[in-house]
């Protein structure tokens, strides 16, 4: 079955085609990125437009590349939820035209499910298993019962951990995103350098917090600028991103003794992060856990995984017709369109 996926949801104008959810056809994004990093983060307008600028040459570009018409395709699979609704507006609107003119079936996908989907692209991985999606605008731990069925057990009461990293990485003076230029910098800094707290969040042993630490960066960039003295950004860099990442897999170890998991998959921009990557890989070994990793390219927001994750929507029977709307917020579990 050949599913054709269509994304959306940020900056990543994005189409691919993918066989029975797994088999990579093509896989075709286009990124306003370049635009956004003048302004230090996603300009929703920007974004936008160029969504409306180029989703057509991107989805005949994927069609193309996988050596397939529209004719061929067996369902078109769009984001639908959550993300900046004009960007996924041009997503859903493009897919639902396209879906009724060609007469094939339309199925709307969550993008968290779709981040998750990403490891279906890079391993014969299947649920269940326990999850962590850390992406800009979302950390979760979520139990993954089937390909269509999550719980979540964990989440961030208010920013997400890519989310602290840009912000962070803004306030050092790097490159939009911040994550990636954090990433990259720490490997010449020492993490010891700054002390941060791992917070807690009241009754909640499993949720994040992760606003307050980046006021911590800020409250230190400021003062040291009072003071009129030098910061070693790489050392800084460090010393955060080892705080967010041990904010991340120490809940991921707590969630997954208490449940009895042994099956753990890392999902959303920040599996890019070469020190979540080797944390968690450390964390599993020490535990005798399996451990997915998400390959790099499908890390970062793409339509290989809305197709992989369409084509097990489709086989639950999800479907939507004209009348399917984009949604800014949307929960993992509870799908609504
Ligand atoms: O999943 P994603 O592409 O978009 C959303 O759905 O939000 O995630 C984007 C986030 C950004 O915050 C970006 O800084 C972060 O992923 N990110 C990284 C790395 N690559 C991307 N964070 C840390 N290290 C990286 N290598
Ligand atoms: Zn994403």
């Amino acid at each position: 079955m050949l599913i054709l996926g269509i994304e959306s949801s940020c900056d990543e104008t994005a189409a691919a085609v993918v066989e029975n959810g797994r088999i990579v056809k093509s896989n075709c994004i286009a990124t306003s990125l370049d635009e956004h990093k003048l302004y230090g983060g996603v300009v929703p307008e920007i974004a936008s437009r160029r969504h409306a600028e180029s989703i057509s040459g991107v989805v005949k570009a994927a069609l193309e590349q996988a050596e397939c018409t529209i004719k061929d395709i067996d369902a078109v699979a769009v984001t639908f939820a959550p993300g900046l609704i004009g960007a996924l507006l041009v997503g859903v609107n493009f897919a639902k035209g396209l879906a009724a003119s060609a007469k094939k079936p339309l199925v709307p996908v969550h993008h968290l499910r779709s981040h998750i989907a990403s490891n279906y692209l890079t391993s014969d991985v299947e649920p269940p298993f326990l999850c962590l999606i850390a992406s800009g605008g979302h950390s979760h731990i979520v139990a993954v019962n089937s390909y269509t069925d999550y719980k979540i057990i964990g989440k961030t009461r208010d920013d997400a951990a890519g989310e602290a990293l840009d912000k962070a990485g803004r306030t050092m003076g790097l490159a939009y995103p911040g994550g990636i230029s954090i990433d990259k910098l720490s490997v010449q800094g020492n993490a010891d350098a700054y002390a941060f707290p791992h917070p807690r969040v009241d009754g909640a042993p499993y949720d994040f917090s992760f606003s307050g630490l980046k006021t911590s960066v800020i409250n230190i960039v400021h003062n040291a600028k009072q003071k009129r003295e030098e910061i070693n950004t790489a050392d800084l860099a460090a010393s955060f991103q080892k705080n967010v990442v041990g904010c991340l897999i120490s809940n991921l170890e707590k969630v997954s003794e208490k449940f009895g998991h042994n099956k753990i998959v890392l999902a959303g921009g920040v599996s890019a992060n070469s020190l979540l990557r080797s944390e968690s890989e450390r964390l599993c070994r020490r535990h005798g856990w399996e451990l997915y990793l998400p390959q790099l390219q499908y890390c970062g927001d793409n339509a290989a995984m809305v197709a992989s994750q369409g084509y097990y929507e489709y086989l639950a029977g999800t479907r939507a017709g004209t009348a399917l709307n984009a949604y800014a917020t949307m929960p993992i579990d509870i799908v609504n369109f």
